[in-house]
């Protein structure tokens, strides 16, 4: 049987994509292209409206050209029960899928897995009021460090064979909020730049609030550390931060670049945006323009606002028109990405 793995959404997305291929893969099926596959396994984002259309629309076509759809990862209960409706099956874990598929066959270990990302942490316990995640992934869980240093150090094993020796090993920690690791952020990234071997380490996301000092002493002090961080700002104006439920101001989020800055030589800054929160003024987009200038964002993910219901944002409605947050978006991307 062929499949075909479909993955929408963020690095978590991408990185149980790759545990799936080799779930899959160990039970004998090959991995093809959409148009070859009889089976397809979709990874769903629910973040924006944008990306659930799209599970809906290739979810119908694949329908209408004869293949079997499983769906798994980020949907909200109702967009699943519709899902199900159209014919998806939907399955939340791997024993799920084995019990679904029906496979007799006993799991082979991920003992070779070429993906770089390693979660810590899973779920958000934040709550920013625009945000369906907490939803979608639940509360926050850390990972046992241990399970996080084998799993680092079985990637650094691998890479090191002759296959891979032409490219340099980045591993990348994924976390909704890294810096909330329940065993000490800061510590585990020492422990893994510990350990022997050539390679970098990178991660995402940070939220400013919890962004602190001894994070930024050890990225600016680590050798194996990259000197990247990826500081979500969502909105310069603090009015509208504080509607999102982002507990910190502009203010205080350019003292925390300068103390980056400070601290971590050539560091490269990266951000994400949401223009046309409800209520967001050409004033409130002025302040945010203003503060991308004072901080010099290497690269920043622009997103337009979109409702999520079940949010707390959700009641305030849509009222920037789809033209504005168009044309925000267009000028916070010439000024940051181009
Ligand atoms: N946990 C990460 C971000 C996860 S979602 C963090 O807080 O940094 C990735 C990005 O999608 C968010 O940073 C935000 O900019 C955007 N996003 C989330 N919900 C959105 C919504 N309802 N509309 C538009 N953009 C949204
Ligand atoms: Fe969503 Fe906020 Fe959590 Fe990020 S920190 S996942 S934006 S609720
Ligand atoms: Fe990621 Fe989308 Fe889920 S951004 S955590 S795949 S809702």
């Amino acid at each position: 049987m062929k499949f075909y793995i479909e993955t929408i959404g963020c690095q978590q997305n991408e990185y149980d994509a790759s545990r799936l291929s080799v779930f899959l893969k160990s039970f004998g099926l090959t991995e093809t292209t959409t148009k070859e596959a009889e089976v397809i396994f979709i990874l769903a984002c629910s973040v924006r409206q944008t990306a659930v259309d799209r599970v809906f629309g290739r979810t119908r076509n694949w329908f209408k050209s004869g293949k079997k759809v499983y769906i798994t990862a980020c949907l909200i209960t109702e967009d699943k029960k519709k899902l199900e409706k159209i014919g998806a099956v939907y399955f939340k874990d791997f024993d799920e899928l084995k019990s679904i598929l029906e496979l007799e066959a006993v799991c082979s270990q991920f003992t070779t897995n070429s993906c770089p990302y390693i979660p810590i942490m899973t779920g958000c316990n934040n709550f920013c009021s625009y945000c369906i995640v907490p939803y979608t992934r639940g509360r926050e869980k850390s990972r046992p460090t241990k399970e996080i240093i084998r799993e680092a150090k079985k990637l650094i094993s691998h890479f090191s064979t002759a296959q891979h020796r032409s490219e340099k090993l980045e591993i990348m920690l994924l976390g909704q909020n890294v810096n909330s690791y329940k065993f000490g952020f800061a510590k585990l990234l020492k422990k893994i730049n510990d350990l022997p071997g050539d390679f970098e380490i990178s991660f995402i996301s940070s939220h400013p609030k919890d962004m602190k000092a001894d994070v930024i002493e050890a990225i600016a002090v680590l050798p194996k550390v990259k000197k990247e961080v990826h500081l979500p700002l969502q909105s310069g104006s603090d009015k509208i931060l504080k509607m999102m439920n982002r507990p910190y101001t502009a203010e205080e989020y350019l003292r925390l670049v300068k103390s980056i800055k400070s601290k971590v030589h050539q560091v490269r800054l990266t951000t994400d945006i949401i223009v046309g929160f409800p209520t967001e003024t050409e004033t409130d987009f002025q302040k945010t323009v203003e503060l991308c200038k004072k901080v010099g964002f290497s690269l920043a993910y622009i997103n337009k606002y979109s409702p999520r219901k079940g949010t707390a944002a959700f009641k305030l409605g849509d009222p920037v028109s789809w033209q504005e947050k168009q044309s925000r978006w267009k000028v916070l991307n010439s000024l940051i990405n181009k």
